[in-house]
């Protein structure tokens, strides 16, 4: 399966093939709604709308499911990674209640399309247990326990989760979780989507978008798709400047798949409450075409802001040791990926009109930890919006929402964003580009400038403007991914500079005078 958003392979990209598209988009065209990007959001909106019988075009530049969906660990729950009495402050106690019921109603949705549409895709219910380390309180699991009630949850405090070879101590229960394999829903999707006469143009980039009377959507090679509305489910928006990227934050999370023998643990989703926090889940491998093998343990955790740490391969450590203390079982270490997750300050995903901007625009970005339920909730909600429907959730995800109640979180992560300007006056990381391993990058000063600096395999430099295209911040190597990471709202470039996750959505400019090698 292509893999276009970083240098390490999840373990559903290795177990998927390519998911078949309509190629790369070659004239101009025109369909009822246009959706940019091909990940969970997309291809469910797509799907809904196309099953309503709207002629729908989606575009993406990478393949369908390459980015943060096929690096997910696609737990599919009502647990949400905010504690339920962190959103009742936010949100109030019908907020609440409304965000359980429309994660609650996602995971019903999915089934019944993985039912409906006979998608092979390993779909299973299973509880899931949220557990504290014995050096943490337990008062916040009778916190969580009075709250998620509240929220119309049926959740219940066990002795301890149902893991045999460490003691969680008491956990919540969350019951009628699921899980999946992210890449073989997809596929199915896409499938549906094409065989109603919807396109899925992948490898086409959408370098302007526009709404108005007719949405209009320029790609890199200048043919241009109108329709009657455009939805950007880019993860995070590339037509937004500021206002959405004030009010969320991207942090590099980390996980590992650990080969087990079958059976070994008991089948459920768990997490504990540290911040951040470790979820763990398992996938089964059979081998010949049987029901016998193995199960990899996905583990994931050791998050921080993107493009604030290089401490890589000591974060990779520190989950395998976490893992191996309390799960002997494990043999070897078979995968080890990443990716990015977009935390709102407010716990919940923005998904509706673009704010200031033309009605005909929608996006869905803001996803936490919860983006296979929250993308599908964008499928429903942005399905009713633009057939004209009322959906009782269209305030509580109202990307122009302000939640006073998340001032806190707003300055703090807006004056971490305003710390990273420092990077203007601070010296390169390396003095000349002959400190550069093939393979690796750096950060070199000429004059004034900051440069990005990589040295390819083959030992050819690769030098770009180390200038986020977005807002400015300069960006920083990530020598696992190979890419280049802006720590302010999270744009991705890969190594030679093309972008590859917004917001900004165009690659690190050559340098004055410089050319490639
Ligand atoms: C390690 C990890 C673990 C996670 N675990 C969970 C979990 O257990 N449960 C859960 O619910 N969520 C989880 N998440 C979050 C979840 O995976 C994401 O929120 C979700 O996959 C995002 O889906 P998306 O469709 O918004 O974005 P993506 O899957 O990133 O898709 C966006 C697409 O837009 C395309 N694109 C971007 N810009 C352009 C452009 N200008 N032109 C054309 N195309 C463009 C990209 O190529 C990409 O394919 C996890 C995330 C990570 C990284
Ligand atoms: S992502 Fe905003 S400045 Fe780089």
């Amino acid at each position: 399966m292509q893999n276009d958003s970083g240098n390490t392979v999840s373990v559903w990209m290795a177990t998927a093939e390519e998911i078949p598209s309509d190629g790369a988009l070659g004239a101009d065209a025109k369909a009822d709604i246009c959706i940019v990007g091909a990940g969970i959001a997309g291809i469910t909106t797509a799907y809904l709308l196309a099953r309503e019988g709207v002629s729908v075009l989606v575009l993406d530049d990478g393949a369908i499911g390459g980015s943060m969906t096929g690096r997910t660990t696609a737990h599919l729950v009502n647990a949400l990674d905010d504690r339920f009495y962190d959103l009742e402050s936010y949100h109030g106690e019908k907020g609440a209640r409304l965000a359980a019921g429309s994660h609650t109603a996602a995971i019903d949705k999915v089934e019944a399309i993985v039912k409906e549409e006979a998608i092979d895709c390993e779909f299973e219910r299973v509880d899931g247990y949220l557990f504290t380390p014995p050096d943490e309180s337990k008062e916040q699991l009778d916190r969580e326990l009075k709250a998620t009630h509240r929220a119309g949850l049926e959740t219940e405090l066990v002795k301890r989760a149902p893991v045999e070879s460490f003691d969680t101590g008491q956990a919540l229960r969350f019951p009628n979780q699921a899980q999946f394999h992210p890449l073989k829903y997809l596929a199915g999707l896409a499938a549906s989507i094409r065989k109603r006469g919807g396109r899925i143009h992948t490898g086409t980039h959408a370098a302007k978008i526009e709404g108005g009377a007719e949405a209009r959507i320029e790609t890199e090679s200048g043919h241009v798709v109108t329709a009657r509305a455009v939805v950007v489910a880019t993860n995070t928006p590339v037509n937004d400047l500021v206002a959405i990227h004030t009010k969320q934050a991207p942090y590099i999370t980390y996980v590992i798949g650990a080969r087990i023998p079958r059976g070994s643990v008991a089948r459920a989703l768990y997490w504990d409450t540290p911040d951040p926090y470790h979820y763990v889940r398992l996938e089964s491998i059979n081998t010949d075409n049987s029901n016998e093998g193995y199960d990899v343990l996905i583990v994931g955790g050791e998050d921080h802001k993107t493009g604030q740490a290089d401490d890589f391969e000591e974060r990779y450590q520190r989950l395998e040791a976490w893992t191996r203390e309390r799960f002997p079982m494990v043999e070897a270490v078979e995968y080890r990926w990443s990716g990015q997750v977009l935390e709102p300050i407010d716990g919940l995903a923005f998904i509706g009109r673009n704010p200031l901007d033309a009605d005909n625009v929608y996006i869905a970005t803001g996803d936490s930890g919860n983006g296979m339920t929250h993308g599908t909730i964008a499928g429903i909600l942005l399905t009713d919006l633009i057939q004209g429907r009322g959906n009782k959730w269209e305030t509580l995800y109202d990307p122009s929402r302000k939640t006073l109640k998340a001032i806190k979180e707003f300055a703090k992560e807006n004056l971490n964003v305003a710390a990273q300007f420092v990077d203007y006056v601070t010296p390169g990381e390396v003095d000349s580009t002959d400190e550069i391993a093939p393979g690796e990058g750096a950060i070199i000063r000429h004059g004034l400038s900051k440069v990005a600096a990589y040295r390819d395999e083959a030992g050819a430099l690769h030098e770009r403007s180390a200038v986020c295209t977005h807002l400015g911040c300069i960006v920083d190597w990530n020598t696992k991914e190979k890419t280049w990471d802006c720590p302010c709202h999270g744009s991705r470039f890969d190594a030679t500079g093309k972008v590859v996750m917004g917001p900004a959505n165009s690659d690190l400019a050559v340098v004055d005078g410089e050319a490639d090698n």
